[in-house]
């Protein structure tokens, strides 16, 4: 339990070897010498279909004295086993604890909790090398590998160099017990010993991490275990060199040491995150075996040290598309020597394989529903399709979605308005600011308001406020405030040959301008123009299910984004946002190597289009510029 699996066994057998055989995955270091305890299981009362079992206990080996040293030395929890001692004598349920369920690990999101089956390309094996002998002439390394064959299985196995010289060293030191970790996700297909202890080794961690153009996110993760240890995120130094991804490809084009510096900045803020991740989790950095990488294209360039110059122009060519696997230490990852680096496969040019890590997140090719994923940055990142097929693209929306280009914008942090309601009759707005936690018409909201400070308005909120604005009737559909509306309200006020909705009067003053809902309105309508191509590709007129991925994702509300037209008509409930769905991809391909080969293999089928290649897509951009949209209706919307 809890997997459900059962058969049956000769009596005397190892309750670690009935679960191997049953498909049950419990992790063991010391290949069954009770040493490392990574073995622990629970054996319950309980009963089968056929056989009421008074007691479990009767029918399983007593201690033997490696178990009862174990215990002494290590301490073994009450009522817990080590699997690979105990031995099966009757009919049992074993509890597989979830402390060491190691192929379950369990990733809260927003939408869903996900569970990865674990199965992580390193893996620790401890040996007891025979002595040498001077009638065998075999060498020290050539007479581990025999016993990492017999003890393990490992065939043809390979080592890094740089272990070659302390082969010998570290036998003797160990008194010839060493761990070695094996790392069987290679480009070579053989497995490699990446790393070689004394003793016995009972840790390895890996980093998932997710270079976005503003934040970096990153989780530690036991491999052993499957427990995420500690996830933190930093904001990435390169927006020093420009805050979006064009201006950092312009920065690359007219700085001849700009790609070098971009790549450095980057670099030095993964290894400050990985000393803050290992920090948290009491982790020591040496100990990180694997590191999986994803990005949009522009940050995995500049992260792998490569021009990003020709992602600047069409026709927007990748310099490499498929995954890329690296020693860590090749990138200037400060980790275990001889630790590895896997970086999942871009889609397209302006698709990365952060879109890869969301798609592999997300599944839309796992189930029969049209699913479309959209991850908005200042460029969104559309996926659509089922497990029938599925198309990718790119939509220019520009910064206005993240609060660039808006008069009163800003990115979302404290002092920023984050939720707007406009009164349809009286036209008077109420808001929430991020940090206070009232709305503007409550008591007490203006003195929180005041030790915090409203500084701007934030991307969900500029959505909201111009929804509502449209919903109060301020605005017309072609998105044009209605200056007649002034005679209502005091709100209303002329602004040269336009006019803007006062939002807050105070310092600063905070207002929407006809300027910003152009804005608002190119952005939506690119990523609209974006989703409906694709849709128009697929043949589809409506879409099944939404999931917004990403920061924006987290804090839009799906009926702002869908009485605006961002996205396409859909049942409101199946519009869901799913955080970090490209790091979550990250983490699912660093516990489990076969999420690997389906990403890589995924990514091979989507079909890639470039919108701007298209011929439709001006008109599609055109009719999306209207509110919510000139022709698509949105019927679920009235509903
Ligand atoms: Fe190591 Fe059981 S496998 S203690």
């Amino acid at each position: 339990m809890p997997s459900g699996k059962r058969g049956r066994f000769a009596v005397g057998t190892p309750i670690l070897e009935a679960a191997r055989t049953l498909g049950v995955y419990v992790e063991s270091v010391c290949g069954g010498r009770a040493t490392c305890g990574r073995c622990q299981v629970e054996v319950q009362e309980g009963s089968f279909a056929k056989h009421k079992i008074v007691s479990s206990l009767d029918h399983i080996s007593p201690r033997g004295p490696k178990e009862d040293r174990y215990d002494r030395v290590r301490g073994l929890p009450e009522g817990r086993r080590l699997s690979c001692s105990a031995t099966i004598q009757g009919d049992l349920v074993v509890d597989v604890p979830q402390d060491v369920q190691v192929n379950a690990q369990v990733v809260r999101k927003a939408a869903t909790d996900r569970i990865i089956e674990r199965n992580a390309a390193v893996q620790l094996c401890y040996v007891e090398v025979e002595e040498p002998d001077m009638h065998k002439p075999l060498g020290d390394l050539d007479r581990l590998k025999a016993v990492l064959e017999k003890d393990w299985g490992w065939k043809d196995l390979l080592i890094a160099p740089h272990l070659i010289p302390q082969v010998q060293g570290i036998l003797r030191k160990g008194n010839w017990g060493v761990t070695a970790a094996i790392h069987r996700d290679m480009d070579s297909s053989r497995p490699f010993i990446i790393g070689l202890y004394p003793g016995l080794k009972n840790e390895a961690y890996g980093i998932a991490c997710d270079i976005g153009s503003t934040t970096i996110a990153m989780h530690l993760v036991s491999l052993l275990s499957g427990r995420i240890v500690a996830s933190s995120g930093t904001s990435n130094p390169q927006i020093r060199f420009g805050e979006d991804l064009m201006s950092r490809v312009s920065y690359v084009m007219m700085n001849p040491d700009g790609r070098e510096a971009m790549t450095k900045a980057v670099r030095e803020a993964v290894n400050k995150l990985i000393g803050k991740v290992c920090a948290e989790g009491n982790v020591d950095r040496h100990d990180i075996f694997d590191c999986v990488f994803v990005g949009n294209p522009i940050m995995h360039h500049l992260f792998l040290g490569i021009d990003p110059t020709e992602l600047g122009q069409a026709p927007f060519a990748l310099a490499v598309s498929g995954p890329l696997q690296y020693w860590a230490h090749e990138i200037d990852i400060e980790v275990a020597q001889g630790a590895r680096l896997y970086m999942l496969p871009c889609i397209a040019g302006h698709v990365g394989a952060d879109a890869a890590g969301a798609t592999l997140s997300e599944g839309p090719y796992r189930q029969d529903k049209m699913m479309l994923l959209v991850d908005v940055g200042t460029n969104a990142e559309i996926v659509l399709g089922n497990s029938t097929r599925v198309v990718a693209a790119s939509s220019p929306t520009g910064p206005a979605f993240e609060g660039a280009e808006i008069s009163s914008g800003q990115r979302a942090a404290p002092g920023a308005i984050e939720r707007v309601r406009i009164d349809p009759q009286t036209l008077e707005p109420k808001f929430r600011v991020i940090g206070v936690d009232k709305w503007s018409d409550e008591d007490g909201f203006q003195e929180a308001a005041k030790t915090i400070g409203v500084t701007g308005i934030c991307g969900s909120a500029i959505i909201e406020v111009v929804a509502e604005m449209y919903l109060a009737g301020i605005i017309s559909e072609d998105g044009v405030i209605d200056g007649t509306m002034a005679e209502r309200s005091p709100r209303i006020m002329a602004n040269g040959r336009t006019f803007s909705y006062l939002l807050r009067d105070g310092e600063p003053r905070i207002t929407v301008t006809q300027n910003d809902i152009r804005a608002i309105q190119l952005a939506k309508a690119a990523l609209y123009a974006g989703v409906k191509l694709l849709m128009e590709k697929q043949g589809v007129e409506t879409v099944d299910t939404i999931r917004f991925a990403g920061a924006f994702g987290s804090f839009i509300d799906p009926k702002y984004a869908m009485v605006l037209g961002l996205i396409p008509d859909c049942e409101l409930s199946e519009v869901k946002a799913v955080g970090n769905a490209a790091g979550t991809g990250a983490l699912m391909t660093l516990l489990n190597r076969n999420h690997r080969r389906e990403i890589e293999r995924e990514v091979a089928l989507i079909e890639k289009i470039e919108t701007a290649l298209e011929p439709n897509f001006q008109q599609l951009f055109v009719n999306a510029m209207a509110l919510p949209n000139k022709i698509d209706p949105f019927p679920k919307l009235s509903q």
